[in-house]
C-alpha cells in the first residue's frame, strides 16, 4: 500500500440480473447489451475512483456468481482486519468461499492481515452494513433484511469499537449503504424514509441538524446515497440536479459515472467497491506519527 486509499472491485465479466433478491432486480428486463454497458460502467467507476486519488485491484469474475461485483458485501475490514460477510440469501453464498481466497491473497501479500469468521447463526452482509464513520470513530450497523441484529455484537467485538445500531425499515433500502452514507467532516448524506423510527432518532442524536444531508425520493432512487467519498471529493451514480447543488453548497466536489446497468440490480458507486486501508486511528494521529 502507497498510501492511497485503497479499493477492492471485481470485474464485471460474470454480471447480470438472472435472480431477484430485492425489488430493483427484474431478470425479465436484463439484456445483453445491459452487460456490455456494464463493463463499460465498472470502467468509468475505476477511473474515477483513481481520478480522485483511490487505488483499484480487481477481483477475477466467476460465472454463476452474478453479485460477486459487488465486494462491500464480502467483509467489514478496519485496522487490517477482515470480517468475513456471511449472505442471507442462497443465491450469494457461493460468493463467500471466493471472497476468502481474494482476502486470502491479500493477506499474503500484506495488504491485510488477519481474517475472521462470523459465529454460526448470523448473517452479515460486510461494509454493504457496516459503514465506518471516520469522524465519529464508530461504525454504523444496519440490520433487518440482511444482516442479523446479532451480528452487531461480533462487528464490535472484532474490531473493538462502538457501533450504533440502524433498523432498516424497507425492503427497497436492504443495506444501510443504500440509504446512509457519512461524508468527510462529519456530515452525513442520508434517506430518512428507509429507517425505523427509532433508527432515525438515533441518527438525530449523533447528527445535529446542520451536519445532515437529506436525500428525496429521486435521489435516493437513482442510487447517489450510495457514494463513493475521499476528503471533499464524491463519486456516484447519476444524479438529479436538486442533489448537485446540496452537495456544492457545503463544498463537495462530484464525479458522476453512469451505472444504470448496477442499479438495475439494486447497487451502484459504494457497493461496487470495498476500501481495505481503513484504520481507527484518527487523521491527525496518524500523520503525526508519521
Ligand atoms: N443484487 C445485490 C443484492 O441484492 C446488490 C447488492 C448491492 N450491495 C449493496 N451493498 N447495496 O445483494
Amino acid at each position: 500500500m502507497d498510501g492511497r486509499p485503497f479499493f477492492l472491485m471485481t470485474d464485471p465479466d460474470g454480471f447480470d440480473v438472472s435472480y431477484r433478491i430485492n425489488p430493483w432486480m427484474d431478470p425479465a428486463s436484463w439484456t445483453p447489451a445491459q452487460a456490455a454497458a456494464a463493463r463499460a460502467a465498472s470502467r468509468d467507476l475505476r477511473a474515477a475512483i483513481t481520478a480522485i486519488g483511490g487505488h483499484v485491484e480487481t477481483v477475477g469474475a466467476v460465472r454463476g456468481l452474478p453479485d460477486l461485483v459487488f465486494p462491500a458485501n464480502a467483509a467489514v475490514v478496519l485496522d487490517g482486519r477482515v470480517l468475513l460477510a456471511r449472505f442471507r440469501h442462497p443465491e450469494r453464498q457461493g460468493e463467500e468461499a471466493v471472497f476468502r481466497a481474494a482476502f486470502q491473497r491479500l493477506k499474503t501479500r500484506g495488504v491485510v492481515e488477519e481474517l475472521v469468521d462470523l459465529p454460526d447463526g448470523l448473517f452479515h452482509e460486510g461494509a454493504g452494513d457496516a459503514i465506518w464513520d471516520a469522524d465519529r470513530r464508530h461504525f454504523w450497523c444496519g440490520y433487518g433484511p440482511r444482516s442479523s441484529q446479532g451480528a452487531i455484537r461480533v462487528v464490535r467485538e472484532t474490531f473493538g469499537q462502538e457501533t450504533v445500531a440502524l433498523e432498516l425499515a424497507s425492503e427497497r433500502f436492504y443495506h444501510l449503504d443504500t440509504c446512509f452514507c457519512p461524508l468527510a467532516g462529519g456530515k452525513v448524506l442520508y434517506y430518512p424514509p428507509a429507517f425505523t423510527p427509532a433508527a432515525l432518532a438515533t441518527i438525530h442524536e449523533h447528527v445535529p441538524a446542520a451536519q445532515r444531508i437529506e436525500a428525496t425520493d429521486e435521489e435516493a432512487a437513482a442510487f447517489c446515497v450510495n457514494a463513493v467519498n475521499i476528503d471533499a471529493r464524491i463519486v456516484m451514480a447519476r444524479a438529479p440536479e436538486s442533489l448537485r447543488r446540496k452537495l456544492a453548497a457545503r463544498g463537495y466536489t462530484l464525479t458522476e459515472v453512469d451505472l444504470a446497468p448496477f442499479i438495475l440490480s439494486g447497487g451502484a458507486a459504494y457497493c461496487m467497491t470495498l476500501r481495505l486501508d481503513r484504520t481507527s486511528i484518527p487523521a491527525a494521529a496518524r500523520h503525526a506519527a508519521e
